[in-house]
């Protein structure tokens, strides 16, 4: 078959990136996709174990932080687009070790650009470097109001202000350079194969185990959530249909207080483990809050769904709840990354190859 586009997608192991790989192998097989990620912690090929025997698909270990190997990386393959989900993450990480995170979201997304630069500066036409970011540059909101694309940007963390620094190196090589960009920034994910650090997997583990779950601060911080292949989906469309040099919010228009978000998935958690009502919640335990933990986020999204007739899908209780089927029936998976066994599928899969 003949190959339509070469596309290099960045932290293709990762929670967002395992589906938004599952997403272009599954949907454009005249694609090949080359999932470029370094494994860290976060990094778990075993999110990709059921399209393990497509053809249309390669993976490549790789650190974005090491030139050299990305250089390598574009000189082996022609690539028609980047999508760069590669990062470290998790707000609380960046809080007890920000070094990481300056060296991948930034160094790592410097050295993209500068290999993408030198492959297509003479053709860039028809090129696309599509940036992953999160609603979090914009910093935190008061009560009232919606993040926009023209919202200033204002990161509160060390994570944001990695997120926020590469962004503005992606608009800046647009700007000088000319290479065609797209930026889109999203908000809270959830659903299947999130790393049980953050709020959700982490509550639905310990309630499943009878831990504490623990709530930072009174509980009243307030994510706007959105289910993982709702935002799979945006990147699609806005890697076909986006306008080079545009930024798109992507949101669920689904704003819940920690709270009333732990309460709700202890509900759920009670019917499933068919526990009498009200067990679950007997674990929620008030913790000391993050430091400088932003109150609110919440996007307006009405671009993307203007101009682009995106809609995200589920609706939340019931994207929860196909959350909590996932993990309740993948209890190996779960398993395996906290003892941190999953490695080894690396090293059964690919070691030799
Ligand atoms: P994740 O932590 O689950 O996955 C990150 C992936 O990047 C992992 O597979 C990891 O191995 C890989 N990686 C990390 N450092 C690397 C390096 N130096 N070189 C190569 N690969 C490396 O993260 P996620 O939640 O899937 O987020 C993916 C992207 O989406 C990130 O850019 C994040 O900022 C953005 N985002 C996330 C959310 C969210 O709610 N999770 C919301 C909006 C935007
Ligand atoms: P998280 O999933 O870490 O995402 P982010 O910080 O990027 O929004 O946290 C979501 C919210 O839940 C945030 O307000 C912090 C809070 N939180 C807790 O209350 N307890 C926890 O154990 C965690 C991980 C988060």
């Amino acid at each position: 078959m003949t190959i339509k586009k070469t596309i290099l997608i960045t932290g293709g192991a990762g929670f967002i990136g395992s589906h938004v790989v599952r997403r272009f192998v599954t949907n454009y097989p005249d694609y090949l996709i080359i999932n470029a990620d370094k494994l860290t912690y976060a990094g778990n090929l075993e999110n990709l174990a059921d399209i393990e025997s497509k053809k249309n698909w390669l993976f490549e270990k790789t650190d974005i932080v090491d030139k050299q190997s990305v250089l390598e990386l574009f000189k082996k393959y022609t690539f028609d687009g980047v999508i760069h989900l590669a990062a470290e993450s998790h707000v609380d990480r960046s809080i007890t070790g920000p070094d990481e995170f300056i060296f991948t979201n930034i160094v790592g997304t410097l050295n993209l650009l500068n290999a993408a630069l030198a492959s297509w500066k003479s053709s860039p036409a028809g090129k696309l470097f599509y940036h992953i970011s999160t609603d979090e540059v914009y910093g935190s909101l008061g009560k009232e109001g919606l993040f926009t694309e023209e919202t200033a940007y204002d990161p509160k963390s060390p994570y944001s202000a990695s997120k926020a620094s590469s962004d503005h190196l992606v608009r800046a090589y647009n700007h000088t350079f000319g290479i065609p960009v797209v930026i889109s920034n999203c908000s809270n994910n959830y659903g299947p194969n999130q790393f049980p650090e953050k709020l959700i997997p982490l509550a639905i583990n310990n309630i499943k185990i009878g831990k504490p779950i623990p709530v930072y601060g009174k509980g009243e911080n307030i994510r706007d959530w959105l289910y993982v292949e709702d935002h799979a989906s945006a990147i699609d469309l806005i890697f076909h249909e986006g306008k080079a040099g545009e930024t798109y919010n992507i949101g669920g228009n689904n704003e819940w207080t920690n709270i009333d978000l732990i309460k709700l998935l202890c509900r759920i958690m009670d019917k499933k483990l068919k526990r009498p009502e009200g067990t679950s919640e007997m674990l929620i335990t008030y913790v000391t809050d993050r430091p400088g933990h932003d109150l609110r986020y919440a996007i307006d999204s009405s671009k993307i769904q203007n101009e682009l007739g995106w809609s995200p899908i589920p609706e939340f209780a019931e994207g929860l709840e196909r959350t909590v089927d996932w993990y309740l029936a993948n209890e190996q998976w779960l398993e395996r990354v906290l003892s941190g066994d999953y490695g080894k599928y690396y090293d059964l899969m690919y070691s030799g190859r």
